[in-house]
């Protein structure tokens, strides 16, 4: 297993279906720019194969199927079983939503327990200015599904100040109300805000937000996993929200996670534009394949960040939320 001096190791893999994606969210895609998928994405078998070695070689047990959005990918019907055939302790997916009633049978029969799905508004205008395709009310249809099939869900919501910071109460009050815990994410300097002056305009931080909340609701902070992401809030009256705090609140010294992008690459951070090619190995004998994985994840370690998100010019959906 791969550890270094602060005594991370890569326990979370987050594998990236496709870089494609049905939306193109403002903080994700360039104003009029729809980016094409990544090239040369690897077939189901060989992703599989990739995320058999990862769990061998790393230690990995926990997986987070993503993308672009994964739900867009053929792939889903034969790498979704796949992975939950592989010795994990827990396996979830996130999504934008938008196709999870058409794939309702094939997530809730796969075993899956988990998922996250971005929603970032339940206003159906600033819906189509956020996302950029896509339509809101079949969200909250496949939302109601997945209840409905006794999936544990989780939102993501990323604040910004000019387009849903009405939202932070409703979106809350909807997630209560059905037992979902709202997770809000700070924005981040990634893609195209890395060097955009909106950026810092846009940005609510937890201390603003968690203002906005105590305006409606009574919380208290809760204990959270050594390596989660996020600071949990118990809300008075039941139920619970939890804020990403990349900026307020850095959890890189306890970071867990690595990245395998639908190309077969691997990212040590979000916040690091390097990776490390894993396809040349797919193809090798057993033994040195674990040998050479060993050593692109020391590499991959080593892009980690210590104090804080730094911010990079790579794109969420290339690299997999
Ligand atoms: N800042 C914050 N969150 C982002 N996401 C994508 N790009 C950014 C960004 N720049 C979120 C999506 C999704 C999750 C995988 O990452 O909304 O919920």
């Amino acid at each position: 297993m791969i550890s270094d001096r602060y005594g991370r190791q890569f326990r979370n893999l987050r594998l990236s279906l496709t870089a494609a994606c049905n939306y193109a969210c403002t903080y994700c895609v360039p104003d009029g720019k729809r980016l094409l998928p990544a090239r040369h994405e690897l077939e189901a078998d060989r992703l599989a194969a990739a995320v058999e070695l990862l769990i061998e070689a790393a230690g990995i047990d926990k997986l987070r199927i993503t993308g672009g959005e994964p739900l867009l990918s053929p792939k889903l019907s034969s790498v979704l079983p796949a992975i939950m055939a592989l010795p994990l302790d827990d396996v979830s997916i996130t999504t934008n939503g938008q196709l999870l009633l058409r794939h309702a049978d094939l997530i809730a029969g796969s075993g899956i327990k988990r998922l996250n799905v971005s929603l970032d508004t339940l206003d159906p205008v600033a819906f189509k200015s956020i996302a950029r395709g896509g339509d809101l009310e079949t969200v909250l249809q496949g939302i109601d599904a997945m209840l409905t099939a006794g999936l544990s869900l989780k939102v993501n919501m990323v604040p910004m100040r000019s387009s849903n910071l009405d939202q932070v109460l409703p979106m809350l009050r909807y997630c209560l109300e059905r037992g979902i815990e709202l997770r809000f994410i700070e924005l981040m300097k990634m893609g195209h805000l890395r060097h955009n002056a909106s950026y810092a305009r846009e940005l609510v931080a937890m201390p603003e937000l968690l203002s906005i909340i105590a305006q409606a609701f009574d919380f208290e902070r809760t204990d959270a996993a050594y390596d989660s992401t996020s600071v949990r809030f118990a809300v008075k009256g039941g139920g619970a929200f939890g804020v990403i705090a990349n900026e307020s609140a850095p959890f890189c010294a306890s970071c867990s996670r690595l990245r395998l992008a639908s190309n077969g690459h691997l990212f040590g951070c979000l916040s690091s534009a390097r990776s490390q090619d894993m396809t040349p190995l797919l193809d090798q004998p057993r033994p040195e394949a674990l040998d050479e994985l060993r050593r692109l994840l020391g590499r991959a370690m080593e892009d980690k960040q210590t104090l804080g998100f730094a911010g990079e010019v790579t794109v969420m959906k290339f690299i997999g939320g």
